[in-house]
């Protein structure tokens, strides 16, 4: 009698916790959360335009043309050179071309580039000196 009575109990239980669990879900359809709108991509992630001309010049000017572009005596391969400084008016008042032109083909002590950059890094290049050393846009 006791292990039926405490059978009982036991379903009593297991039925009564069933029936809150089963309240104590929430009824929480109504709130569907309105799914938050993606934020729109900002249209011009900072990429520097100019940053693989910037690295070029690093890698393939700088040396004689100086970080600031200004030139000067500088001394390659134990011989002094005057190199054009690319913020002065003959550098200012050349065509893009014209720079183009000297980078690709080189011109006294300055080295050719054309087996070594295609012409859209040399155009980019050129960008980059306006932009860089002379504030042209
Ligand atoms: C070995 C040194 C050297 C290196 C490296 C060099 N230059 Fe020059 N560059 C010169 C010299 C010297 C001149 C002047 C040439 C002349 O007297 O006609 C010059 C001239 C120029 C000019 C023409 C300036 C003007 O007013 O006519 C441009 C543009 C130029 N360089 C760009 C570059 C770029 C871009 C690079 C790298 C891709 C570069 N140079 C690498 C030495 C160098």
């Amino acid at each position: 009698m006791k292990l039926i009575s405490l059978a009982l109990t036991c379903v009593a239980i297991a039925l009564l916790s069933i029936a809150c669990t089963e309240t104590a879900t929430p009824t929480n359809t109504n709130t569907s959360r309105t799914a938050a709108t993606p934020a729109t991509p900002s249209p011009s992630p900072s990429v520097d335009p100019l940053a693989t001309a910037r690295a070029n010049y690093a890698k393939n000017c700088e040396a004689c043309h100086g970080e600031q572009g200004t030139g000067g005596l500088v001394k390659v391969d134990n011989k002094q050179i005057k190199v054009a400084s690319l913020k002065a008016d003959h550098a200012i008042k050349h065509t893009d071309d014209q720079l183009a032109k000297v980078i690709t083909g080189g011109e006294e002590e300055m080295p050719a580039f054309k087996d070594k950059l295609s012409q859209q890094e040399i155009a980019d290049l050129v960008r980059f000196i306006r932009k860089e050393f002379q504030g042209k846009p």
